[in-house]
């Protein structure tokens, strides 16, 4: 059977996911379209209806209508509905599923990919927004010894907090008053997209095992290039989350498991050699 899928955002002209949920394909021999699609603001629910309508089995939903199709969806999975945001769309017999792939890539990425365990960790995630959010109930599902959640509006952190204090040990702590040691560390701040880096104690990252940028480039993160200089055991940014993100909704779409690693692997080429495409 052949698959119609899509990513719904604005923008979305860049956008790496056409090309892994192609790769992801192919590697399997399974026919498949997945296009970019801009979704004009305003317009997010009613198109969504009207693209299952005419024939579509799924979609990604990237920035700004994660929010949006938590609401326009007929039924959530429970890591939707504690992210209180859909990034995969499903059409299924009972209707319209939103489900949220993107604390499994986060948790996948750490656990599986590169084996370093949350179990019993004393981990720190900083930012307090949707995509912090979208990741928490995955994490705590792994039974850290405590997740300390830091925000530079510290109320946002409390919030979240408290929404996940039946998940697990959850706190929420002033930025200025951090104190490590802290295993985990874990950036979900939006500060690395505009080259910033929050506004931390100095040596926060001292003897972590692991520093995480859930955001990635070419170079090294603003954030990952501040914690390097602390030398904790390893550093990663999220293109791994990105993929196994991907291969997570490939699979509730289409009931097959991608090897995402020869995909990331180019992804990581293609990074460094702007000029490399994916097939
Ligand atoms: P996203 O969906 O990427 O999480 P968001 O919901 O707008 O986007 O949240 C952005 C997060 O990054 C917030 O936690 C924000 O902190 P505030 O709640 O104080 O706004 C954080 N953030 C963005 N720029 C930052 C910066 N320069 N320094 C520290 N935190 C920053």
């Amino acid at each position: 059977m052949s698959h119609r899928l899509g990513l719904l955002g604005h923008p979305v002209a860049h956008s790496k996911s056409p090309r892994i949920h192609q790769a992801f394909a192919a590697s399997l021999g399974l026919e498949l379209s997945y296009e970019a699609i801009d979704v004009e603001p305003g317009t997010f629910a009613a198109l969504v209806e009207a693209l299952f309508t005419n024939g579509y089995h799924g979609f990604n939903v990237t920035v700004p209508y994660k929010e949006e199709a938590y609401v326009a969806v007929d039924r959530l999975s429970d890591r939707a509905r504690l992210a209180a945001a859909v990034n995969t769309l499903l059409r299924t017999p009972e209707g319209i599923l939103g489900d949220n792939t993107d604390g499994y890539g986060l948790v996948h990425d750490i656990v599986t990919r590169h084996g370093i365990a949350l179990r019993g960790q004393r981990i720190l995630v900083l930012g307090a927004g949707g995509a912090v959010r979208g990741v928490l109930d995955p994490v705590l599902k792994e039974q850290p010894a405590s997740v300390t959640i830091a925000n530079r509006t510290q109320v946002k952190a409390e919030q979240l907090a408290a929404i996940f204090a039946t998940q697990g040990e959850i706190q929420a702590t002033p930025m200025a008053d951090l104190r490590g040691p802290f295993d985990i560390i874990i950036n979900g701040t939006a500060a690395s997209l505009g080259g910033d880096v929050p506004d931390l104690p100095a040596e926060l990252c001292v003897g972590a095992t692991l520093v995480y940028d859930m955001m990635y480039g070419a170079e090294d993160t603003a954030f990952l290039r501040w914690a390097k200089t602390q030398q904790p055991k390893q550093c990663l940014d999220g293109l791994g989350m990105l993929v196994s993100q991907a291969a997570e909704s490939f699979r509730l779409w289409t009931g097959h498991a991608p090897d995402a690693e020869p995909v990331l692997q180019r992804l990581r080429e293609e990074l460094s050699q702007p000029s490399g495409l994916l097939p």
